[in-house]
């Protein structure tokens, strides 16, 4: 198996491995190289769904998302769908996936199936790289703060956004929320990450939206550079797997008129600690 960096901040390109035929000596090299690389890619693996979800729980349990239609007959797998009349996308901005829950999901696979002619990348960023950058007085204020996360500008009934994805949202009555720490560790590698996301990030706890949005546009800009990013192009049986706490990712909207079909398997995380 060869482990090659995608970028100076984030992604590792994998390859000679099949991951329908999997060692344990494999699993144990990836889950280190997701730690460290936040998202890996793959090319050309052509995993049945059973093969799917039986590589992602050779990592943890599934997190079945309740708001993603899912694959039919396979509950575990979300769709991630869009049909060439679809305007909307599901994913189109910087977000991490489940920050809204009490104890957010690990990562996520996403799997592609169809993918339009051209268009269609997804974007992934390093918070660790972006938090790395603050300035210590910055970085000692943010420490300090909690910040609500909810979900329910997104999925709830009746929003703009839900009519939009029309049936692709399922369940608007589970919207919830949380509060997270705004600056976490990671519990593999100790190291330091910023805990907001321009999806489901509303204010800081103690604080109105209005006098959190300054500070949460400041840092949401400041991650968004490219310097912090890269960019995967999918191909029919081209795989991601990212971390929800170290990486942030952006499903770019770019290809009216055709469709995009994805298989996306979320895996359970643990209970977040501040840093
Ligand atoms: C997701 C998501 C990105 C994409 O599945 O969580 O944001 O490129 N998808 O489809
Ligand atoms: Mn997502």
């Amino acid at each position: 198996m060869k482990i090659e960096p995608a970028s100076a901040a984030v992604g590792a390109n994998i390859s000679d491995v099949d991951l329908a035929n999997i060692s344990n000596a494999e699993v144990a090299k990836l889950t280190e190289a997701w730690a460290r690389h936040g998202v890996l890619f793959f090319r050309d693996q052509h995993l049945s769904p059973e093969q799917h979800i039986a590589f992602a729980e050779r990592f943890a349990d599934i997190d079945v998302n309740q708001f993603f239609q899912p694959v039919a007959d396979y509950p575990q797998i979300a769709e991630v769908r869009k049909e060439a009349d679809q305007i909307v996308n599901i994913g189109g901005g910087w977000h991490t996936d489940h920050s809204y829950d009490q104890i957010p999901a690990k990562g996520s696979i996403l799997l592609a199936r169809e993918v339009p002619p051209t268009g269609g990348d997804t974007r992934f960023a390093s918070v660790a790289a972006a938090y790395n950058e603050l300035s210590d007085g910055l970085k000692k204020t943010l420490e300090s703060l909690h910040a609500h996360h909810s979900n329910e500008h997104v999925f709830g009934a009746g929003t703009e956004h839900k009519e939009a994805a029309g049936e692709r949202f399922v369940n608007p009555e589970a919207v919830g929320g949380a509060i997270h720490p705004v600056v976490i560790r990671h519990p593999n590698t100790g190291e330091k990450l910023l805990y907001v996301n321009a999806a489901f990030t509303t204010h800081f706890v103690g604080w109105t939206p209005e006098e959190s949005r300054p500070l949460l546009d400041f840092l949401l800009e400041h991650t968004a550079q490219d310097r912090f990013s890269t960019q995967f192009q999918w191909e029919p049986g081209s795989i991601a797997m990212w971390d929800n706490r170290s990486t942030w990712h952006w499903a770019l909207n770019d290809y009216h008129g055709h469709r995009r079909l994805m298989h996306r398997i979320t895996i359970a995380g643990e209970p977040l600690t501040a840093a």
